[in-house]
Order: structure tokens, then C-alpha cells, then sequence
């Protein structure tokens, strides 16, 4: 697998994923373009390129305004798509913007692709959470989609788009369905992005981690590095076997396992033991984890990385780069009224 040379773009790459994605790429010597409009409310940062600032081209916009897109689309060889909202929570409070990010974009920049890039290969980072809660564990490709948030609901409807796209000709599109990913340059400023972004944020600013529950629910999570070398298969696989994978952690862990591994790498006490705030509970899926052998067989890929070092890692990266993570310092949590402003700027954003 060599990306020397090749001429790839990667949406959302200020974010979480993207960013890690476009520094192996840009590592691997690929000509990587960046676009982001570093939308309110995700998980934008520039420090995140910052070991390759110097050697990607970033066009700062979204992925609807083809204007800005169509030359660069056309040059590109791969195109790595993760612009998104990964919010479960903000999706049920402000159902349109999650329409408008993670639906009617993704259509436009699907749109623009077929017009300026037609028939390339496409690696969109859809999600677990179009499962629905589980109806057996592991979760493989076959589970039926029923999603129980309208994240769910829009990351399922641009996992059709692509689909339907490719059936037609105008693209060659691969869908990984992603577990939780955990790991440097996740946002942990941003609210709501879910209990490991809350776990690591309350270590790093020396609070207790609260688990919401029992503790008892399963999950995978998985590595970010594991999640990016899931996208560079996807995204070189000739002949391509199937059109969506599940790519998920090596172990299944309860909450209060992951809570406590955590704490252990960051020498915090705690964890502490809350009933589920009721917005919560009405979107929880109760206990995941992925069947990812379909990956393993088709594509050679199997997760890495031990949560246990995979979390020390991780500290060990905001413990170097925390003022570019935390700058207030604040705890944002969505259910705090002082956050009522950080609601109504995602609310008005203009997308
Ligand atoms: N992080 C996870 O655990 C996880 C799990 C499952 C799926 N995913 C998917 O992976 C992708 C990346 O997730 P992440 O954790 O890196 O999120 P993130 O919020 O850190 O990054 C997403 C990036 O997309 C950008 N973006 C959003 N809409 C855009 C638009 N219209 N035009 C241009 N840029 C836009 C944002 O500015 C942000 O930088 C998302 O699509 C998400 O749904 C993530």
C-alpha cells in the first residue's frame, strides 16, 4: 500500500479523524487538500495539522460550495470524506443543523464529486449509531439500520447517498461504519461529544470522571491510528469486495472498565457513579461492539491497539498540547444553563 505521490482530499480534516488521517497521508508523501469550514460546535482545530502545516494545502470552505472545490475535485486521485457532526446530543436538539451538516452537504459535495471527480473512490466515515440499540452483539454488516437519534438518521441517508452514487456509476464509494474512536486531537472543548471526550477532559482538568448508569454498557473503542489505517485500505482497495464496513476496537469493555483504565493512566481517582440525565437515556443504545471480520477478511484490517495504551498515549499528547485543546479551561457540559450562549451559536451558525 503506498500513497507516495498520489493526489487525495480529506473533508473535515481539521477535525478529530481528518487531521490524523492527513498527517500519515501527507507522512506518506500523498498530496493532501484539506477542506474544512471549521463549522461551530465540531471539532476544528488548526494546531491538529500543525506537524504538517507546511506540506497540505487547506481551502478553508464547506463541502457544498462547489465554486471553491471544483478544481481541486478534479485533480484528486482519492477522496477521504469525514466533514460531519458527531453530536448524538445536539442532533435531537437542533435536528436541522444536523440535517443541513451531515444530509443536504454531504448530497451537494456528493453532487460536485459526480461533476468534477466522477467515478474516483470516495472513503466516507459513517457510524455505528445507524445500528440503532443492537438486536445481537457482535453488530456485523447485516444488522438492520434503525437509528434511534437523528444523527443516526442523517448519517444513514449520506450512507445512501454514496451508495446510491455508486450503484450509478458516479462513484466508487466505501462506507466504514466507525465504533467510538478515541485519541490525540479529539475535541475536547466542544460539549457533547460523547463519554470519552468527557472522560479525558474531566481527567486533564483534574475532575472526576462520571460514568452516567451502571457502568454495565458494552463498547469497542477504537484507536484513531487504527481508524485512519481502516481509511487508507478503503481507500486503495482494487478490486473493492463490498461497499460498507464495519471497523471497531479490539476489546469490548464496559463503561466502567474504560472509565477505570482511564483513571489508571492519569493517576485520578474516581470514577463516580450518576443516574443518566433523561436526554440522555432516551438516545442511549445500550451495549455495543463491532463485528469488524469483514474488514479482516477483504481488506487485512485488524484493530491494534489495546485501550489501556491507547489511552496513556492519548493523555500523554493533551498532557504536551492541552493549552491548544482547553484554552477556557471551562467544563462544557450540555446540560449547564451558562451554556445556553454556546447553544444559540450553533443554533444561528450560519452553515
Ligand atoms: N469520532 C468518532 O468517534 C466517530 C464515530 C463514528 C463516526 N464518526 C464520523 O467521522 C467523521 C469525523 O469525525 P470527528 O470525530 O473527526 O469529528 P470532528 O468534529 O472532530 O471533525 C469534523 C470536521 O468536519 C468539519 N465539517 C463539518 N461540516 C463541514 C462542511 N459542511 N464543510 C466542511 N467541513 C465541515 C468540521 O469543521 C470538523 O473540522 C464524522 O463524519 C463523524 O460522523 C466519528
Amino acid at each position: 500500500m503506498s500513497y507516495a505521490g498520489k493526489k487525495v482530499l480529506v473533508t473535515g480534516g481539521l477535525g478529530f479523524i481528518g487531521s490524523n488521517l492527513a498527517i500519515r497521508l501527507a507522512e506518506e508523501g500523498a498530496e493532501v487538500v484539506i477542506v474544512d469550514s471549521s463549522v461551530a460546535g465540531c471539532g476544528a482545530n488548526l494546531h491538529n495539522i500543525a506537524p504538517v502545516r507546511d506540506r497540505v494545502r487547506l481551502i478553508p470552505a464547506a463541502v457544498c460550495e462547489m465554486g471553491s472545490l471544483g478544481e481541486a475535485l478534479a485533480r484528486t486521485e482519492v477522496i477521504f470524506n469525514l466533514a460531519g457532526e458527531i453530536s448524538h446530543t445536539h442532533s435531537m436538539e437542533f435536528p436541522e443543523r444536523d440535517l443541513q451538516i451531515n444530509a443536504v452537504a454531504q448530497l451537494q459535495f456528493l453532487l460536485a464529486c459526480r461533476q468534477y471527480a466522477r467515478g474516483r473512490r470516495i472513503v466516507y466515515a459513517g457510524t455505528r449509531q445507524v445500528y440503532g440499540a443492537p438486536e445481537y452483539l457482535p453488530v456485523d454488516e447485516s444488522h438492520p439500520v434503525n437509528p434511534i437519534d437523528f444523527n443516526g438518521v442523517h448519517k444513514a441517508a449520506a450512507t445512501t447517498y454514496h451508495l446510491l452514487m455508486s450503484r450509478s456509476g458516479d462513484l466508487d464509494a466505501v462506507v466504514l461504519r466507525l465504533t467510538n474512536v478515541y485519541g490525540p486531537r479529539m475535541a475536547l472543548n466542544i460539549p457533547c461529544q460523547g463519554f470519552l471526550s468527557n472522560f479525558l477532559r474531566r481527567l486533564l482538568l483534574g475532575q472526576t470522571v462520571e460514568i452516567y448508569g451502571d457502568g454495565n454498557q458494552l463498547r469497542d473503542p477504537m484507536f484513531v491510528d487504527d481508524a485512519v489505517e481502516a481509511f487508507l485500505r478503503a481507500g486503495e482497495a482494487q478490486p473493492l469486495p463490498a461497499r460498507i464496513y464495519n471497523v471497531g476496537g479490539p476489546e469490548a469493555l464496559s463503561l466502567a472498565e474504560v472509565a477505570s483504565l482511564a483513571v489508571a493512566a492519569a493517576g485520578a481517582p474516581g470514577p463516580v457513579y450518576r443516574p443518566f440525565p433523561e436526554h440522555q437515556k432516551a438516545i442511549d443504545i445500550g451495549s455495543y461492539y463491532t463485528d469488524w471480520t469483514r474488514i479482516q477478511r477483504e481488506l487485512g484490517w485488524v484493530p491494534q491497539m489495546r485501550f489501556a495504551e491507547g489511552i496513556r498515549r492519548t493523555i500523554e499528547y493533551y498532557r504536551r498540547e492541552l493549552p491548544h485543546y482547553l484554552a477556557s479551561a471551562a467544563d462544557p457540559t450540555c446540560d449547564l444553563p451558562e451554556h445556553i450562549g454556546f447553544r444559540r451559536r450553533l443554533r444561528y451558525h450560519a452553515l
